[in-house]
């Protein structure tokens, strides 16, 4: 017998979930166009927290009491659900940070600042958010480790790696890539990549704060040695993410913060370290974060990442299938297989001119330079307008947006 057909999704619904959806801005319905920057959360998320306050709620790891059991039972179990949701080894790999900026920064002060030595080079491509772009430029100016770049090929922001491997062989000891682009709506072959830095002998760190809720992701076959996401940006609370770590790479890593719960032994003089994940994790953690987040995955697992990812991107197809009614428009991302994102500039419009405007007829877009300044020096643009989108987005809300943005570039065009 084979496996029964999935049942199909009614995404139209799924938005009942979603209280802020229903908001009226600026005396008209809601178009929530930024999920790239944050996702909205869903009934189900808030219930849980709520129910963590109402009835699990103490320190964990500490205590013997029932309570503290409780905590200690949802946040690690909490912490076994994420291993299964990236196809994890083991829970041991999951560490809770702040988000993905933290795990970045913990790699590099914890695995790169240990490990590389002047000349070295750390490999990143010219696609990075600065989050991924300022942790190696800092790690850089403490190391004397060089920098270099997997150049973007253009508007359409994929990246030229057909010298990878030259790239790879000049010293490169640490590669850091994002999995899907911010601003370009690129995904990238991180598989690939990451095999090919294997090859090289080169530790490699996946951005994933675009992807983690929006394809289905395995570290096993991603190969990498270090994944971070945040979960803000998947449905989650914000305040909260999580590092993945090769348990091989993990078990010899220095620290990152010292305090409580990273400890095994503590004299006046010396100190013995936790095994990991606690070693990292110094201090009372964001236990009602990790909650939220654990609902956040089960909700969007019930939906199946697979399914989210094709909705958005044939959402974010036709809205730049649309956006291609305005004359001398600039659209950047790929021309095939663009992630649920776009990025556009009109041509007699400042970004943040129309942003303000759509705005004032309830749409919800970023402008700017999405934390890519230098990918926004290298195309020559100063700022793009981008709309990002998630699940409970629909093909109504585009029509009404290109309606909106219409009569908004009418008002610039004379
Ligand atoms: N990184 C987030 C964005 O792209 C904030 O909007």
């Amino acid at each position: 017998m084979g496996s029964p057909e999935p049942t199909a999704i009614d995404w139209k619904k799924l938005r009942e979930d979603f209280p802020i959806l229903r908001e009226q801005i600026n005396g008209h319905p809601l178009i929530y166009f930024d999920n790239g920057a944050t996702a909205q959360k869903p009934r189900p998320v808030l219930q849980a927290i709520q129910h963590y306050y109402e009835h699990e709620n103490a320190n964990v790891h500490r205590g013997i009491h029932e309570l503290s059991n409780r905590a200690t039972g949802a946040y690690e179990g909490a912490r076994e659900r994420v291993a299964k949701f990236l196809n994890a080894r083991a829970a041991q790999e999951i560490i809770f940070t702040r988000g993905t900026t933290e795990g970045i920064n913990l790699v590099a002060e914890t695995w790169a600042l240990n490990n590389l030595k002047r000349d070295d080079v750390i490999l990143l491509s010219e696609l990075e958010h600065h989050s991924n772009l300022v942790p190696w430029q800092m790690v850089a100016e403490r190391t004397g480790a060089k920098l270099d770049y997997i150049p973007v090929t253009g508007d359409e922001g994929t990246l030229d790696l057909s010298r990878l491997d030259e790239q790879l062989a000049r010293g490169v000891k640490l590669l850091s890539i994002t999995h899907i682009s911010n601003s370009m709506a690129v995904v990238n072959p991180v598989a690939d990549i990451c095999a090919r830095a294997r090859k090289h002998g080169v530790v490699t760190v996946i951005d994933a704060a675009q992807s983690a809720g929006h394809l289905p992701l395995d570290v096993q076959a991603v190969g990498c040695d270090f994944l971070a996401f945040s979960s803000h940006k998947i449905c989650g609370p914000t305040g909260i993410g999580v590092l993945y770590g090769r348990h091989e790479i993990l078990e010899n890593l220095a620290p990152y913060q010292g305090g409580g719960e990273m400890i095994s032994k503590v004299e006046y003089f010396k100190t013995t370290y936790n095994l990991p994940p606690h070693r990292f994790e110094a201090g009372t953690p964001h236990i009602e974060g990790v909650v939220g987040l654990r609902a956040a995955i089960d909700y969007l697992d019930a939906i199946g990442r697979d399914r989210i990812f094709a909705h958005d991107q044939e959402l974010a197809e036709y809205c730049a299938e649309r956006l291609r009614e305005f004359p001398g428009i600039r659209i950047f991302g790929p021309k095939t297989g663009r992630a649920g994102l776009v990025s556009f500039v009109l041509p007699n419009a400042h970004a943040l001119d129309v942003a303000t405007m759509v705005d004032q007829r309830g749409v919800a877009l970023r402008a700017g330079h999405h934390c890519n300044q230098p990918l926004m020096a290298k195309l020559g643009v100063p700022a793009t307008l981008r709309a990002s989108f998630y699940f409970y987005n629909t093909r109504d809300e585009v029509d009404r947006f290109i309606e909106i943005l219409h009569k908004v570039n009418n008002l610039f065009a004379n």
